[in-house]
């Protein structure tokens, strides 16, 4: 068999990720190796830290890309704010807190479970709860954004209950940063991590991450060493530090970066507020022809992510041939549903360069034409109208 040089089908991506990467991120990409500490992409880097910044909304020194996808981002954050012992309450509404509570135990700490129903936001009683029965607990542990229900929580408020009795917080915030309001110094966050691949529409395999000086003061006052040498925040400052003095730790993925200052720098033209604002109006248009089609969200609408749809798989229907006839007749990708949910629901992603009016019209079209041709129920001619008047 002769093996020759690999062309992907062009798809559009509505998944929970990754989303589309724009064009403009794409060429970044493509653009000369250089090495990873010439000037030039030091400079780069100082440049991608302030757009990480702006992007999360905060003034936080250590504010960097870490060199691997979200759950390395995860896995930072725990390892580095974890000592063995610790006991750290993990609120979970989904499938991303129970990789949340892996890494606790994997850092040898002490795993206290907050549960809310798959769907729901996380409930701060319950968190206030589990903080006043648990005085000696060191960190608590949050989803922003729940990729596989679509709920998004309070993090403001969970953080202000944390920080009263005295727990640092992670916030995980993949599916959200970019696509709904992140603020990481307003909401006083103290360790918070992301991926590129969803509402910054970057190419998969980086992690945002920031830490605020509360987090990185116990950081420096660990007991013992960080067991991950490759996510020891100490011993990676010394590259992604600031000022001229940097030393080799990893080879960074040079490239890679160049994609995420481009995405960055999108985002950042576009104006984070114009972003949100246009997640939110094509969330608006996608759950109008959803809906007039008769299909139901899983998420109540307070609490639903706007780039993030889990809608429910109409009775009798087979999730898996609905999904394969989108892409083979479509080349459209839309998500399955992960652990309690898989064959439940479908999640249809609008994140970042993905969102785009174009793609609510192919996505409502086609899933009309493939469950109307499988003789789902569905309510046929409405959905278009619907979708058309609400986007304006
Ligand atoms: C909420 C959440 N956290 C963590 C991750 C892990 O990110 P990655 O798949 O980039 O490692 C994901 C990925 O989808 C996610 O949605």
């Amino acid at each position: 068999m002769s093996i020759r040089s690999f062309n992907p089908p062009v798809r559009t991506l509505l998944g929970p990720g990754p989303s589309d990467v724009h064009p403009r991120i794409l060429e970044a990409l493509a653009r000369p190796t250089i090495g990873h500490l010439d000037p030039a992409f030091i400079a780069l880097m100082d440049e991608l830290k302030g757009l990480l910044q702006y992007a999360f909304q905060t003034e936080n020194a250590m504010t960097m890309p870490v060199s691997a996808p979200g759950s390395a981002g995860m896995e930072t954050c725990f390892v580095n704010l974890v000592e063995p012992g610790d006991k750290v309450i993990v609120c979970q509404n989904g499938v991303f807190g129970g990789r949340m509570k892996e890494n606790v135990v994997r850092s040898g700490g002490v795993a206290v479970m907050v549960e809310d129903a798959w769907g729901e936001a996380i409930d701060a009683n319950k968190l206030e709860a589990a903080l006043s029965v648990n005085p000696d607990a060191k960190v608590v542990a949050m989803m922003h954004a729940e990729t596989s229900t679509g709920a998004q929580s309070d993090i403001a408020a969970l953080v202000k209950l944390a920080h009263a009795h005295d727990c640092l917080t992670i916030v995980d915030a993949v599916t959200s940063l970019g696509g709904t309001p992140v603020k990481v110094d307003e909401w006083e966050i103290d360790a918070i991590y992301s991926g590129s691949q969803k509402c910054l529409s970057c190419t998969p395999g980086l992690s945002p991450v920031s830490f605020n000086e509360r987090a990185l003061e116990k950081i420096r006052n660990r007991r013992s060493p960080v067991q991950s040498w490759f996510l020891d925040l100490n011993l990676v400052m010394g590259y992604w530090g600031t000022g001229a003095k940097r030393a080799y730790h990893h080879t960074a993925p040079i490239n890679a970066l160049y994609s995420l200052h481009e995405a960055l720098l999108i985002l950042q033209e576009e104006g984070l507020e114009n972003a949100w604002a246009r997640h939110r109006q094509h969330h608006l248009a996608l759950k109008a022809g959803l809906e007039a089609m008769g299909l139901t969200f899983i998420v109540k609408e307070s609490d639903r992510l706007p780039q993030l749809n889990a809608v429910s798989i109409p009775a009798g229907v087979d999730d898996a041939a609905v999904r394969g006839r989108l892409l083979k007749e479509y080349n459209l990708e839309i998500g399955a549903g992960l652990g309690a949910l898989a064959g439940k629901v479908w999640r249809i992603g609008l994140m970042g360069h993905s969102s785009r009016a174009e793609n609510i019209l192919l996505c409502i079209g086609a899933l009309e034409s493939v469950l109307g041709a499988m003789g789902a129920g569905i309510k046929t001619g409405v959905a278009l109208p619907a979708m058309q008047q609400a986007l304006g």
